[in-house]
């Protein structure tokens, strides 16, 4: 990837995603990494880490440096962002790129200058921070300039952040709210009481996005083959659940979502709140592939949701999108003005 110049990084709890000016996304791996327990020498970083999650053996253990949006390992995520960083640009010596780099609003300021010092190292001459619901609404598609409201849902693995933006601007936010990871738990949660079944987080996982659906449409036969472990005979086991069973599986977390964006919407100010009745509300974020997600939302709040293409991509690709028209999008870099 030798000839690629400046970058969008949207650094996620669950993956990293890389967006290369004139290229679009060139990198979408998870945010994890193989860590010899002894040692602390890091063994696999991304796709490969991600592989060993649940099957590591007992000296290695697959840690996310990035968990709930906040920096649990500071050192972990400086090597899994050069190793990211440095596969994409490649080893620089006269030309260096720049980059534009969202992370978690509740990232302090220290830890900011040292993700931007790490990009140094790797390579970056310049990295700007553009915040998370920002990027999102950007890379949705969505002018963010105008003196005009939007809101934009972006629902992560951890949590889901709900923002109201105006002006180029964050009117409103609320990070708290559950993200898709919380259907994956309910998954595990249920199996094992309704079936006596032990599954681990990556099959809960593939059972979601496979069969998931955030109510039933009438297909609710439609089932899947799982297998995880008796936890009464203790031996391996294979049942077949169906989505019927998965979407009843959800249902606590997509309550506490509904509840959560409900509040949001709740406290807008009146002005805002009518420019949101208008242009309805954007859903982003991998959690907003799941099916019938956006129908669920807008029947609840009852306002228009609208799916962003590849929502997974739409951080990344907005901090890119910034990149490669800065006379538009120059001003919502660095520290964008917050009002609550
Ligand atoms: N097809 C799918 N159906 C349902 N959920 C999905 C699908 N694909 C991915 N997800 C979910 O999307 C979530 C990850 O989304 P994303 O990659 O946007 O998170 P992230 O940006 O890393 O997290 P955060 O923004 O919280 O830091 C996970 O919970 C994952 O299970
Ligand atoms: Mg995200």
């Amino acid at each position: 990837m030798a000839a690629i110049e400046d970058i969008g990084i949207d650094l996620g709890s669950s993956n990293i995603l890389v967006y290369a000016r004139g290229k679009g996304i060139v990198l979408n791996e998870p945010s994890v990494l193989a860590v010899d327990h002894e040692s602390r020498s890091v063994i696999a970083i991304g796709i490969e880490a991600y592989k060993m999650m649940g099957r590591e053996p007992n000296n290695i253990e697959v840690v996310r440096p990035l968990q709930s949006g906040a920096i649990r390992d500071f050192d972990m995520l400086g090597i899994m962002l050069n190793h990211f960083v440095v596969m994409v640009i490649g080893k620089r010596v006269f030309s260096r790129p720049r980059a534009v780099l969202s992370i978690s609003s509740t990232a302090n300021e220290l830890e900011k200058r040292q993700l931007i010092l790490g990009m140094l190292e790797a390579g970056v001459r310049r990295t700007q921070l553009l915040s998370r619901p920002l990027a999102a609404a950007v890379g949705s598609g969505i002018n963010v300039m105008p003196h005009v409201g939007h809101m934009i849902i972006d629902i992560g693995g951890a949590n889901s952040h709900v923002a109201a933006i105006a002006s180029g601007e964050i009117m409103t936010e609320n990070t708290e709210i559950v993200g898709g990871d919380a259907f994956s738990d309910a998954i595990i949660r249920y199996v094992r009481l309704k079936h006596n079944l032990l599954i681990g987080t990556r099959t809960a996982e593939d059972i979601k996005c496979a069969i998931g659906t955030a109510r039933n449409f009438g297909d609710a036969d439609i089932s899947l083959p799982i297998a995880g472990r008796n936890l009464v005979s203790g031996l391996p086991k294979q049942i077949d659940i169906t989505r019927n069973e998965v979407t009843e599986a959800m249902e606590d977390p997509m309550r506490t979502m509904l509840e959560g964006i409900r509040g949001v919407i709740e406290r807008l100010p009146p002005e805002l709140a009518n420019d949101v009745f208008d242009n309805g509300i954007m859903l982003t974020g991998g959690g907003a592939m799941l099916k019938g997600l956006q129908e669920v939302i807008s029947d609840d709040i009852k306002l228009p949701c609208f799916t962003a293409d590849d929502p997974q991509e739409c951080v990344a690709a907005g901090c890119g999108y910034v990149l490669e028209r800065m006379e538009e999008f120059g001003a919502l870099l660095g520290d964008a003005r917050r009002k609550k």
